[in-house]
């Protein structure tokens, strides 16, 4: 019995796995690109851990995917990987068609021919869960009634269209060729590991380097926080329990306007470290450039996946997000360790 994980040493990825071989004794094989968001010493807590193997690799390279099913023989692949930052999709967007589109299709494909070949018993246990974004759903107002897994797609990010495209294949995939699939569309993570272009940590590190804590627009935006260990159970109880062929929305009911969020994590490093000058972290917040196409709200209906598989989320926004603070306090290193030139050369582009 083994799992595959693919984008393994990227945020969720590796917190999936280090969680769930924290309390499960089976082979994990961890496939990574290792891109500019991919990072090995996410996976530090595993260095020894005889039950898991990191494979260097691309999921689009068709025979080294295969090679790895054979050799591994795993009972369920899980795909994290992908191209993430909305951001960067606006400003290049075609490693995202290359990765979440074309990627995602060579591993089906890859996936299928390995099922096939499986004994009847085994083709009864294997399952391919895809792991997609609420934002495939697009953008709400303030008044529309929360995403539930039935809403039409109107993605408006390439990002966000890649993920609804991928998303499509496995539906297909499904229904075309009878590939056991699961989907799960979650709101945005947040917690340990998350790479630091991204709305939290990137607020967090600004603040305590003293810089300004960039606003997109008037930060009335409004996303739905989940801890990232919240998400990882929720996979976990999808793949195990989710019925095939069948997507679930996960989310945390945590909605918070941008402005919230960044205020909340000034006052917590106002308390868990204060500035200098006894001044307020706040102080920082500075209001810049709208995104293109910025989405105004997306939330979560949890609904099918509370009644039908029994997951709710263990923390909240509070507690979560005090851990997270506390986190990137207490991980410095690593925070130096992935500011690397590219991402140097990212923030110049984006907020000069
Ligand atoms: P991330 O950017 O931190 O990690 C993605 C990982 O995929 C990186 O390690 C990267 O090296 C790897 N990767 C990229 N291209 C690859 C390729 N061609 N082959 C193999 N590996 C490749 O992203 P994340 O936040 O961990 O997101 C993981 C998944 O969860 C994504 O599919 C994303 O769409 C989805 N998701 C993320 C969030 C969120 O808030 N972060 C919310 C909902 C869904
Ligand atoms: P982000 O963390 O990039 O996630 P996503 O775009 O996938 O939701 O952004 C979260 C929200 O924060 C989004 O509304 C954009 C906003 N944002 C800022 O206001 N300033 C920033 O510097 C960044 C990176 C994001």
């Amino acid at each position: 019995m083994s799992l595959l994980v693919t984008g393994a040493a990227g945020f969720i990825g590796s917190n999936y796995i280090t969680n769930y071989l924290a309390s499960i004794k089976e082979k994990v094989i961890g496939l990574d690109k290792l891109t500019y968001a991919g990072n090995l010493e996410n996976l530090k807590e595993l260095e020894g851990d005889e039950n898991f193997i990191f494979i260097k690799g691309d999921i689009n390279n068709s025979n080294l995917i295969a090679d790895i099913l054979i050799a591994h023989e795993p009972r369920a692949v899980i795909n994290f990987a992908a191209e993430t930052h909305v951001d960067r999709s606006i400003d290049s967007p075609d490693t995202f068609i290359q990765t979440n589109i074309v990627g995602t299709y060579r591993l089906l494909e890859e996936v299928r021919f390995f099922y096939n070949e499986l004994s009847d018993e085994n083709k009864k246990n294997f399952r391919f869960l895809h792991v997609s974004t609420d934002e495939v759903y697009g953008t709400l107002s303030v008044t529309d009634s929360a995403f539930k897994e039935c809403k039409k797609y109107e993605p408006n990010s390439p990002y966000s269209a890649s993920k609804a495209s991928s998303d499509h294949l496995v539906r297909a995939w499904h229904q075309t060729y009878g590939l056991p699939v699961l989907t799960t569309n979650c709101s945005n993570n947040y917690g340990p590991y998350h790479f630091p272009e991204k709305l939290i940590p990137l607020s967090i590190l600004s603040a305590l380097k003293n810089q300004n804590i960039p606003i997109y627009g008037d930060g009335k935006q409004v996303r739905d926080w989940l801890y990232v260990v919240d998400h990882c159970k929720g996979i976990s109880t999808v793949l195990n329990k989710g019925v095939v062929g069948e997507t679930y929305n996960i989310g945390g009911r945590n909605e918070k306007t941008n402005l919230e969020v960044v205020t909340t994590l000034c006052n917590l490093l106002d308390e868990l470290k204060p500035r200098d000058d006894g001044k307020s972290y706040c102080e920082q917040i500075t209001f810049v450039k709208d995104r293109q196409g910025h989405d105004r709200r997306y939330a979560i209906d949890t609904s099918k996946i509370s009644n039908e598989l029994g997951w709710k989320p263990e923390e909240t926004f509070a507690s979560g997000i005090r851990k997270t603070v506390q986190w990137y306090l207490d991980n410095q290193e690593w925070v130096n360790h992935v500011q690397s030139g590219e991402y140097h050369n990212w923030l110049t582009k984006n907020y000069s």
